[in-house]
């Protein structure tokens, strides 16, 4: 569909979609984003880079002054490319670093930090506000875009979700083994749902969408649509009430 096919419906509007590790909404919120010309904001790898910058400044998460210091290295932007959105920390491209299995292991203390996510759901915000933004997460329809005009909650096996990031790794030339990665899964959505800031849960406004059987083009075009029905919906019934 071409930028110029797009419902008025879309304009300035936020969609979030959130969902657990392999539920695919990385990829659908790209797609999703690039189809309707909107930035797509990946909020997982802001804090992968500050596992990053944690593991290049020896950072001591216990100690806030270290932590704020930590923070002012934070400087970072997104361009998409060749089908990538590339992430960069300051002017270095860290798109692939961010990705490593000991990333995986960093990021969880990291996202678990009540000082780190305040300052990132504000940078978060910030990058949220204008509209036409697809962001993507945990806590983006809870705590980050409440307000958001459209939520969507992404789900899968987990047999579905390990084999997706075996592929994935593959794909970089990473070998993993699916035991070590379904492990992994398992670990970082305990980690995800029971940390007490910003845990992974579903808005009881979202849009539940189980992603085990569909592929990437049909999970893409689902969550088009269902967007599509709730913004005509909200702006019939705008309508209406003027
Ligand atoms: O989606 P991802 O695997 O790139 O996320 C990396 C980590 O960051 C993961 O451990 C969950 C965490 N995260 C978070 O706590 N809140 C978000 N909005 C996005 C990611």
């Amino acid at each position: 569909m071409m930028a110029r096919d797009i419902p008025n419906v879309f304009a300035g509007k936020v969609i979030t979609i959130d969902g657990p590790a392999g539920s695919g909404k990385s990829t659908t919120a790209r797609l999703l984003a690039q189809r309707l010309g909107f930035e797509y904001l990946d909020t997982g790898a802001t804090y992968r880079v500050v596992a990053l910058l944690g593991k290049r400044h020896n950072t001591a998460l216990s100690d806030d002054k270290q932590v704020d210091e930590l923070l002012t290295h934070f400087d970072v932007h997104f361009e998409f490319r060749d089908g990538v959105n590339h992430v960069f920390l300051n002017d270095e491209d860290v798109t692939t670093q961010i990705r490593t299995p000991e990333i995986d292991k960093l990021v969880s203390p990291v996202a678990a930090h009540a000082g780190i996510r305040e300052f990132l759901v504000a940078w978060q915000q910030e990058r949220a506000k204008a509209g036409n933004v697809v962001l993507e997460g945990r806590d983006t329809s809870t705590v980050v875009c409440p307000d958001a005009d459209v939520k969507i909650y992404l789900n899968a096996s987990l047999d579905k979700r390990a084999h997706r990031r075996l592929v994935e790794y593959e794909s970089r030339g990473d070998a993993q083994s699916m035991d070590a990665i379904r492990t992994d899964i398992v670990r970082r959505d305990h980690a995800d749902t029971q940390r007490t800031v910003g845990p992974l849960r579903c808005a009881a406004d979202s849009v539940v969408v189980d992603t085990s059987n569909l592929t990437i083009e049909e999970q893409v075009e689902r969550v088009y649509q269902m967007s599509l029905a709730r913004l005509t919906s909200q702006a019939t019934s705008s309508s209406k009430e003027e």
